[in-house]
């Protein structure tokens, strides 16, 4: 018999969350003007708002915790991080930073001028804010298999090749000073790239001497993909994988509050020397001294344990496990998931989901404040709200994808929460019908609205 999948791991502390009843999330979540982020947590059943910095850490991260070192220059806690970032990226140089985008805003305050154009998979939102802030472009190059939520593909984080190779041409190359690529591409729904177009990108980065940098949010999570899903890699160690993947690039950058497995931190690791030696002058200015930056000692120490135990395979098998149950599950119920289920997230196809709601009434955004008056489950809109105005015409952005992100936290939530979320959502897929109206927008910040945005119910 083969026996069920279950967690590599036991429950040492629990934290109590707050259950509560319709009539009062219908309240809470009015005056939250129905945005989400305006909730307080404790009005939350569920919270799958994020994965980032929501995790648990294990009892020897919570060790290292007790042995940071919090001198201000060369603490022990620096050099066990740098011992591990060096150890696992081969990257011989290390800057900490207190985030992900705070990794980015040192690195590009280094490698972006006005005027350039930064090519990626699929950038993040604060990736590409940092580009435009200094004028730059952020160009995607997804592939197309990304936009079809019912096509199976194993690696749709994939480049495309002919979309990158037109940037490179048509365009001065020395305006493209690198590359990112995303592992896992968080905005084409947490899919993975393979380490074949990895190095496929490698060789025409070669061929138009462009640089390859990686936002490694989640990259251990993609490194798991590899393993389970491309054949020549099937035998090979997640370490030896993520050694290999960093190999075809010139550095990265990491938002530790993913697959560094700590509520926060950021990793900024380089392959050449001048480009640390120029990033160390914006890192002492933004982020402090170079052996912390806007990090203390404990938190280092758990970081460096932290990034070791992410590349467990038990303990990434069950994380991408659970993920994909809750999709699978949905799946069975015919609710509308973006397939194949990604490594952190589930995603809430809303255009098939509730397409009696006007797009004009953003209908994602619906689909996820009824998911929270139902249930007391936080997801997060990905769709028109996100999306945002165009600059110039300041008319309505509508993505090709209305989505709603569940992003389940790391080592946080047991089966029995997502057979409650699946449950959820198949109630409210059952009713589908009966909703026709959306929301309005009477409130906005004129750039990031989505997380200040006022709606009112039509
Ligand atoms: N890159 C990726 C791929 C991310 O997903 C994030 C954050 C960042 C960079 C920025 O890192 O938050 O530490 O500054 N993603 C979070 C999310 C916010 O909910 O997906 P940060």
């Amino acid at each position: 018999m083969k026996l069920p999948y279950a967690e590599p791991y036991r429950i040492k502390m629990v934290e109590s969350i707050k259950k509560s009843t319709v009539a009062q999330r219908k309240k809470w979540i009015k005056e939250a003007n129905y945005n989400l982020f305006n909730l307080k947590s404790d009005q939350v059943y569920i919270d799958l708002l994020t994965d980032s910095g929501t995790g648990a850490m294990s009892d020897k991260q919570w060790a290292e915790v007790m042995l940071g070192d919090e001198s201000y220059a060369g603490s022990r806690s620096f050099e066990k991080l740098k011992n591990a970032v060096v150890d696992i990226t081969g990257y011989k140089y290390f800057i900490p930073t207190h985030q992900g985008r705070a990794a980015e805003n040192v690195l590009f305050s280094t490698l972006v001028k006005e005027g350039d154009i930064i090519p990626g998979n699929s950038h993040f939102d604060t990736t590409k804010g940092h580009i435009e802030f200094r004028k730059g472009k952020a160009v995607d190059c997804t592939i197309d298999a990304a936009f079809d939520t019912d096509l199976y593909h194993p690696f749709k984080g994939n480049i495309d090749l002919k979309k990158l190779e037109k940037v490179f041409t048509e365009n001065p190359i020395e305006k493209i000073p690198f590359i990112v690529i995303t592992v896992t591409c968080n905005t084409a729904g947490g899919q993975p790239v393979s380490m074949e177009n990895i190095k496929a990108v490698s060789a025409l980065c070669k061929q138009y001497k462009v640089a390859i940098y990686f936002d490694a949010a989640r990259y251990a999570e993609n490194c798991y993909f590899i393993k389970e899903r491309e054949d020549a890699y099937k035998n090979k160690t997640i370490k030896e994988i993520a050694y290999e993947m960093f190999s075809y690039g010139d550095g990265m950058t990491m938002s530790s509050k993913k697959d560094g497995l700590v509520n926060m931190g950021g990793i900024i690791a380089l392959k050449d020397k001048k480009v640390y030696r120029n990033a160390t002058t914006f890192a002492i200015m933004y982020e402090g001294f170079i052996t912390y930056g806007g990090m203390s000692g404990r938190d280092m120490g758990a970081l460096a344990v932290g990034l070791y135990e992410a590349l467990e395979y038990d303990y990434l098998a069950s994380r991408v496990t659970q993920v994909q149950y809750l999709g699978e599950k949905l799946d069975e119920f015919g609710v509308p998931v973006q397939k194949p289920i990604g490594g952190h997230a589930v995603y809430l196809d809303a255009n098939k989901f509730v397409p009696t709601i006007p797009k004009e009434e953003y209908r994602a955004q619906a689909l996820a404040v009824e998911l929270y008056i139902i249930a007391g489950i936080r997801g997060v809109e990905i769709g028109t709200i996100l999306a945002d105005r165009d600059p110039e015409t300041r008319e309505n952005r509508y993505p090709e994808l209305e989505l709603v992100r569940l992003a389940i936290p790391r080592r946080t939530y047991t089966h029995n929460h997502m057979e409650y979320i699946a449950s959820a959502l198949k109630t409210i897929y059952d009713s589908r019908a009966e909703a026709k109206n959306g929301y309005t927008i009477v409130w906005e910040a004129p750039i990031m609205r989505h997380f200040t945005v006022k709606l009112e119910k039509i």
